[in-house]
């Protein structure tokens, strides 16, 4: 017997309405629109308003995920949420967002930083291949302006919120997840980390007064795992498929930095036309990231049914994953919308 693969047949997603703007944040900290686009390609993001949630941001994704699929919460077996950033350290956010859906089924969140939504999906693939559950949703939501010190230039120039969500469903077909990489090297964690606020150094006067609650980063150590880890990892996944990176009709890097993007398309000898990017517009936005940049890419056509797409998240931990995709029938139903503010690239 074969096991079906996990098909996309539903995808959404949400922004917060309030744009920061690189003018915006020059007016916050020493840093101006030149150094941030030259540096990293970002042009703004979307940051959380007092109306949204962690829960409220997956949810708006999650309903129009199940629209395209044309189910309802009540047809769910299980909600799988990557997120770094809860509403409360205690429920886990997935529960909270079954709960606001009206599902009941499980829930589950994982957190992996970066990469937690494609080790997601490839989770959620194992409940669809094993023939356990028929319909899951797998959720990316990130408030990180949470973690984010706006005093900070170096890091809070990048980030930014958003939520996004796909439908998976047994395929019939050969569409689905097709192959994937998990990694971990916990071993340099400490390049990426909100030093305060966990259980080795609780919330305290002197957390907050050396703003240990916010992200921490070695901006040059991660850029080289990156680089390193978005080239060998597109290598691996696409070789299992028994394909190489050049027979992906679309990469779906994490949308971290532009020239992360640029020198791996250098020296995997592709042209920046086969990665898709829409980091200009949201800036980083960590677990939401990879699956706001597949809706998009389905949004505006780039992705058709037959085509084949590889991703690759990374993220602290240090982490990384990446999938190889064979999108379906389904892609039909998306109504091409053209890319409205001009792609930088
Ligand atoms: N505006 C102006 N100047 C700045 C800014 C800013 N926003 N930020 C840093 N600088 C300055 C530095 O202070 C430094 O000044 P100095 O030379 O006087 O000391 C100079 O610019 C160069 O700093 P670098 O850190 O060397 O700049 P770099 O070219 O490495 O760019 C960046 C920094 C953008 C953070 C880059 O290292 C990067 O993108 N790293 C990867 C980060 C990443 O991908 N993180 C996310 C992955 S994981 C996740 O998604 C959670």
């Amino acid at each position: 017997m074969t096991m079906p693969r996990a098909e996309i047949t539903g995808w959404g997603k949400y922004v917060p309405g309030k744009v920061l703007t690189n003018d915006d944040l020059s007016k916050m900290v020493d840093t101006n629109d030149e150094w941030i686009t030259a540096r990293t390609g970002i042009k703004k993001r979307h940051i959380r308003t007092e109306a949204d949630t962690t829960t409220s941001m997956a949810c708006a994704a999650a309903h129009e995920a199940l629209a395209v699929a044309g189910l309802t919460p009540a047809d769910l077996d299980l909600i799988v949420v990557a997120n770094s950033s809860p509403d409360y350290l205690l429920p886990a956010p997935a529960n909270l967002i079954q709960h606001q859906l009206g599902a009941k089924c499980p829930a589950l969140t994982l957190a992996a930083g970066c990469s937690g939504w494609v080790y997601s999906l490839v989770t959620a693939s194992q409940f669809i291949q094993t023939g356990a559950y028929k319909n899951i949703i797998v959720i990316g939501v990130e408030l990180i302006s949470y973690a984010i010190d706006y005093t900070d230039r170096s890091t809070c120039v990048l980030f930014g919120d958003g939520a996004a969500a796909v439908i998976l469903q047994p395929s019939q077909t050969e569409a689905g997840v097709m192959t994937f990489e998990l990694g971990s090297d916990g071993e340099h964690a400490q390049h990426l980390m909100v030093p305060g606020g966990g259980t080795r150094k609780p919330l305290s006067q002197e957390v907050v007064d050396n703003r240990e609650m916010y992200i921490r980063m070695n901006g040059q150590e991660v850029f080289k795992f990156a680089t390193r880890k978005l080239i060998s990892c597109l290598h691996n996944i696409t070789g299992s498929a028994g394909m190489s990176p050049a027979d992906l009709d679309l990469i779906i890097p994490h949308q971290a930095n532009l020239r992360i993007i640029e020198y791996a398309a250098d020296k995997l000898q592709l042209p920046m036309s086969k990665f898709f990017i829409n980091l200009h517009k949201y800036g980083n936005t960590s677990t939401a990231s990879i699956p706001l940049a597949l809706v998009e890419a389905i949004e505006e056509g780039r992705l058709k049914p037959g085509d084949v797409t590889g991703m690759v998240a990374f993220g602290s931990g240090l982490s990384w994953a990446g999938a190889v995709i064979r999108m379906g029938e389904a892609l039909a139903k998306a109504q091409p919308q053209a890319e409205v503010e001009g792609a930088l690239v």
